[in-house]
Parts: C-alpha cells; sequence; structure tokens
C-alpha cells in the first residue's frame, strides 16, 4: 500500500481519487486536517475498502511510526505541508512546522522503517517527496526555464521552507540511502482547489460578483498545471524514477495573471453568464501586491519527458473548461469550503472590499 500524506488538500485528494480509479492497491492517507484540508474531496471513497484515513499531524514521530509498523507500505508520497504564499507572509511559524519539521519527522521515521524491512522490500521502497517550482526563486524574462539544476533562491517564507525540506530529503539519500525522489511542480489548477488560490478565487468571487483582486499590474508570470496531469507525473516518477533524482513538472504553459483572468473570465461568460450580459471581466480590480512577489517561474519539463515519457495532457483551454464546470457543478462544496474561517482570511488579506 501507498502511505499519502496531505491526502485531504486539492493535490492530494486528488491524487487518491486518481490512483483508486487506476489501482486497486490500498491508500493510507495521513492528514491534519488544516484549513486546506477537506474529507469532501474523498467523500466518492467513502465505504471504499482500499481506502483508510488517519487524522494526525506528519510531525507526530509515534504516530506516523505506528503508522508504518501497522500498514506497512512500500512508498510514501509527501504532499502534507502549509501552501499558501500569502498565508506564509502572515504567519511563517505553522510553514516551518509543517514544512520542515514534518519532512524531517516522516524522513527519519522512514529510515528507521527501512532499516527494518527485508533487503528486497528495502530496495523496492520509495520516499516521494512532493516540492515546487518556487525554491528556484525568480525569473527574468530573458531568462530559460527552470532545469533541475538551477539553484535554489527561495524568495518567500513558504518557498525558504519547502526548500529547506528539499535540502532534508536530499542529505537522507546522500547519508543514509534512504531512497527519496523529489518532483519540482508549478502552479496546479483544477477541481477541490482551495478558493483562496487565484483560479478558484476568481470563479467563485466572480460568480458572487465580488471584485478579482489582482496584485500589482498582473504582469506575474506562472506555469499553469492541469492537477491531474501533476498526478500522472507522481504515479510515473514513482514507478520509474530513480532514488536520488530530482524532475521537473511543468505544463509549458506560462502565463500572465492577467491572460489566466481574462480566460476565467471568458469562461464563465459562455458557461454561466452574467445576467446583464456584461462579461466578468468588467470585475477585475488591482490590489496592492504581494511582498516579495516572483514575477515569473517556468518549468523545463525535458528530463521527466525524456526519461521517464512523461507529457502534459491537458491543454490550458481543456483544463480551464473542465475546472469552471466543476465549480460550476459543485456549489455546494463551494459553500461548504467558504466556511468562517475563509471569510476571515479573505478579509485580513483583501479588506472589508471583498
Ligand atoms: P493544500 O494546502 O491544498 O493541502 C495541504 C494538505 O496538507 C491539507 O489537507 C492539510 O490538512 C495537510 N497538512 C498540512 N499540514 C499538515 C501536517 N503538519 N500534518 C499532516 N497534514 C498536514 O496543498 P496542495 O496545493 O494540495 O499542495 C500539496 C503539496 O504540493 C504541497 O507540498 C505543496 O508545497 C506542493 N505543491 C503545490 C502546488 C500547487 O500549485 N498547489 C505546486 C507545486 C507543489
Ligand atoms: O508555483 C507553485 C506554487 O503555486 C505552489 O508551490 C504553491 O503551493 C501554490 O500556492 C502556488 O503559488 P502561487 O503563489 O503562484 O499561487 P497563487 O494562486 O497564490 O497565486 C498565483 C498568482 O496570482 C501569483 O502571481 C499571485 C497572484 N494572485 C493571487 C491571488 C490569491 C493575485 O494576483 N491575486 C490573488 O488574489
Amino acid at each position: 500500500m501507498l502511505l499519502v500524506t496531505g491526502g485531504a488538500g486539492f493535490i492530494g485528494a486528488n491524487f487518491i481519487l486518481d490512483w483508486l480509479a487506476r489501482s486497486d492497491e490500498p491508500v493510507l492517507n495521513l492528514d491534519k486536517l488544516t484549513y486546506a484540508g477537506n474529507l469532501e474531496n474523498l467523500a466518492a471513497l467513502e465505504g471504499d475498502a482500499r481506502y483508510l484515513f488517519a487524522r494526525g499531524d506528519v510531525c507526530d514521530r509515534a504516530l506516523v511510526d505506528r503508522l508504518l509498523a501497522e500498514h506497512q507500505p512500500r512508498a510514501i508520497v509527501h504532499f502534507a505541508a502549509e501552501s499558501h504564499v500569502d498565508r506564509s507572509i502572515h504567519g511563517p511559524a505553522e510553514f516551518l512546522k509543517s514544512n520542515v519539521e514534518g519532512t524531517f519527522t516522516l524522513l527519519e521515521a522512514a529510515r528507521a522503517y527501512c532499516a527494518g524491512l527485508p533487503e528486497e522490500r528495502r530496495a523496492a521502497f520509495r520516499f516521494h517527496h512532493v516540492s515546487t517550482d518556487e525554491v528556484y526563486g525568480a525569473l527574468k524574462p530573458e531568462d530559460a526555464p527552470f532545469t533541475e539544476a538551477a539553484p535554489y533562491a527561495p524568495n518567500s517564507p513558504y518557498s525558504a521552507s519547502k526548500a529547506a525540506s528539499d535540502h532534508l530529503a536530499r542529505a537522507w539519500f546522500k547519508t543514509y540511502g534512504l531512497p527519496v525522489t523529489v518532483s519540482h511542480c508549478s502552479n496546479n489548477y483544477g477541481p477541490f482547489h482551495f478558493p483562496e488560490k487565484l483560479i478558484p478565487l476568481l470563479i467563485v468571487h466572480a460568480l458572487a460578483g465580488k471584485p478579482l483582486p489582482i496584485y500589482g499590474d498582473g504582469a506575474q508570470i506562472r506555469d499553469w498545471l492541469y492537477v491531474g496531469d501533476h498526478c500522472a507525473a507522481i504515479r510515473r516518477i514513482l514507478e520509474a524514477g530513480i532514488p536520488g533524482e530530482t524532475y521537473n513538472v511543468g505544463g509549458w504553459n506560462e502565463m500572465d495573471n492577467l491572460s489566466v483572468t481574462r480566460e476565467v473570465c471568458a469562461w464563465l461568460d459562455r458557461l454561466s453568464p452574467r445576467a446583464d450580459g456584461v462579461s466578468y471581466a468588467r470585475q477585475i480590480t488591482h490590489v496592492a501586491d504581494r511582498p516579495g512577489h516572483d514575477r515569473r517561474y517556468a518549468i523545463d519539463a525535458r528530463k521527466i519527458a525524456r526519461d521517464l515519457g512523461w507529457r502534459p495532457e491537458e491543454t490550458f483551454a481543456s483544463g480551464l473548461e473542465k475546472t469552471t464546470r466543476w465549480y460550476l457543478e459543485h456549489a455546494q462544496w463551494v459553500k461548504n469550503a467558504q466556511s468562517g474561517a475563509y471569510r476571515a482570511w479573505v478579509e485580513k488579506q483583501y479588506g472589508k472590499a471583498l
């Protein structure tokens, strides 16, 4: 079986659902259920004997040891993290705790667990660490996309904490021989994306008639990847990735935030037009920029294509259509996600205007 951490979050939930749609190998999901963890994401697996859930913190060594001993996974897929850059600016402590101490705890527990495995199972064991392109810092317009050899230059408390966790993962491979693989992915979008992140925030705020907040001039560039493509990349790394290797995963799809916003508005205009017939783009509002805001990320995903045969399948148009339709069809999920805590966050980040 697989031990997946953070499986109640956006990418982890998509990963578990996609995994169990393709394989009967069971999954144990260890998740603390922070504000970002939502068991509703996994409601389709209710009563499915192949899926197990343990509520808990990856920093809890005794719990992780017990789960490993009881369930004997053949791999750990480590998603659990605090993931939102803006929250890391308001309160970095949780990011250091979950992302750095949490990864350290898991690596140590995996090392002890591996040491007790018979040779054959030890050789087959994998620890996959899910990282981000943000650890490489920001690109200038003329720079080539990030390869796996790009130097680390994290600029936010979030990316610094992810960078620290990557260094631990690397060291546990080099020093202890733990069979670690690492992936650095660009911006994901798709179903179950918590509406604090750009694309789902735009969709739910557009439909609610609220301003669509664009930080600064909106010319910042991200490389957007449909979440199902990211999940496929991780499955491929688990299958054929080489311990000690890192793999960059991206969509070959650089877009500036204003263009992304206009695309989101165009899909909503087609699928659920405003009553007055005016485009949702009318709601675009420029707000104060994010401190330390990285201007551009872009991933060179040639290594994973060459070595493992992975390429993204969705275009931005096909992925965004799926995503927009999903949000339109899941109004109750959106309503439940927008709890009191969500409203308090929006007020803290954007003020009363939203
Ligand atoms: P998310 O915030 O939606 O979900 C994170 C999940 O981890 C939640 O279910 C939360 O409850 C859980 N969690 C947090 N701290 C925990 C702890 N201490 N113990 C156990 N569970 C804990 O995040 P996401 O967007 O799904 O991202 C998943 C991973 O992928 C993260 O490691 C993130 O850094 C990485 N990543 C995300 C993106 C993206 O675009 N979203 C891109 C590249 C990499
Ligand atoms: O690059 C991978 C990273 O992508 C992941 O590691 C992070 O976990 C994930 O949250 C994401 O980080 P970003 O900061 O790029 O994503 P976010 O959706 O917060 O913002 C995307 C861009 O949109 C960024 O340039 C900031 C901008 N933005 C965001 C919000 C929430 C706005 O202009 N307005 C907003 O209200």
